[in-house]
């Protein structure tokens, strides 16, 4: 059995047959209804989430499991009365046969898997990982380019908080000839150890200060949400945004991500621009979780 607590566990190798795997799920969902009849799956999100809690809900469903849910942990679970986590997930190894857990913690997912002796994966801690945003980001792009390696992406938004942008770099930077650039107010400036980790591993990191800056024919613009939650203070709004101007500076072929949910940095206007492929994206997180499920549980051979 296997946990999945962050990006850094995945070779090149381990990750394209993961989303080999899961383009023959979204292709054939009949074939694995029953992978996981004999299992229970506990999904407790101390944190608030649309996507990841109710993705990962429709993948058990698909794979015939069952679940125990605790959709509001922060304050629905006994945490309100000063329970550690630890002895939280101590009682939840007992009830359910893998945790999908969510926390505010950055070393939540390492302390669940210390403590249990289930499978452990990952659906945000933090501003650290969130790695199986970043595998539906990879399987959307693949699915879209056929291929990782020789991506230009540029990530914008905000690279310090943003969990989901640190998943992404572990994840592209195992691929070759991939050029990253970096388009953010300087208070969201991507941390220097992202930036040297792409370094030692041979990837360009270009910081730029506007669109204009980017090459024409990058393959991704992904965007991401000022993360307010995360931070004392008013950092003040999101000063690029995507718009019909903006995007159509930009080649036919680059499209547009985000993990969402978004507020102000990807205007409405552009939706039906078919390069928009964020709820596409969103919804390629249900096949990607019955992946990570049935690897969870060495099931991934069906
Ligand atoms: N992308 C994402 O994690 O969305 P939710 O917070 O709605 O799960």
């Amino acid at each position: 059995m296997k946990n999945l607590l962050g990006c850094n566990q995945f070779t090149k190798e381990s990750l394209n047959e993961l989303l080999n795997l899961a383009e023959k799920i979204k292709k054939n969902p009949e074939k694995y209804k029953d992978a996981l009849s004999d299992k229970i799956i506990a999904v407790m999100f101390f944190e608030p989430s649309t996507r990841t809690r109710m993705s990962f809900e429709s993948a058990i469903l698909k794979l015939g499991g069952k679940m125990i849910v605790t959709e509001n942990g922060k304050s629905n679970s006994s945490a309100t009365k000063g329970e550690t986590l630890e002895d939280t997930i101590n009682v939840i190894n007992g009830y359910a046969d893998a945790l999908v857990m969510r926390h505010s913690l950055d070393d939540s997912a390492e302390i669940a898997a210390k403590v249990a002796t289930i499978p452990v994966i990952n659906a945000g801690s933090g501003k650290k990982e969130h790695p199986t945003q970043a595998l539906l980001d990879m399987f959307t792009i693949n699915e879209k380019r056929g291929k990782i390696d020789g991506l230009k992406l540029v990530i914008l938004g905000d690279l310090v908080y943003g969990r989901t942008i640190h998943s992404l770099l572990e994840l592209v930077s195992l691929y070759d000839n991939v050029e990253v650039y970096g388009l953010s107010k300087e208070v969201f400036e991507l941390p220097e150890k992202y930036i040297n980790m792409l370094k030692d591993r041979g990837i360009t990191y270009k910081k730029c200060t506007s669109f204009d800056e980017l090459p024409k024919d990058v393959d991704v613009l992904y965007h991401t949400r000022i993360q307010a939650e995360r931070f004392e203070g008013d950092l003040g709004k999101e000063e690029f945004i995507i718009n019909k101007e903006v995007l159509n500076k930009f080649s036919k072929d680059t499209i547009v991500l985000h993990p969402l949910p978004r507020v102000d940095e990807i205007l409405a206007e552009i939706d039906t621009d078919e390069r928009a492929m964020y709820f596409k994206q969103a919804h390629n997180g249900v096949p990607i979780r019955m992946a990570v499920l049935l690897r969870a549980f060495d099931r991934d051979n069906i």
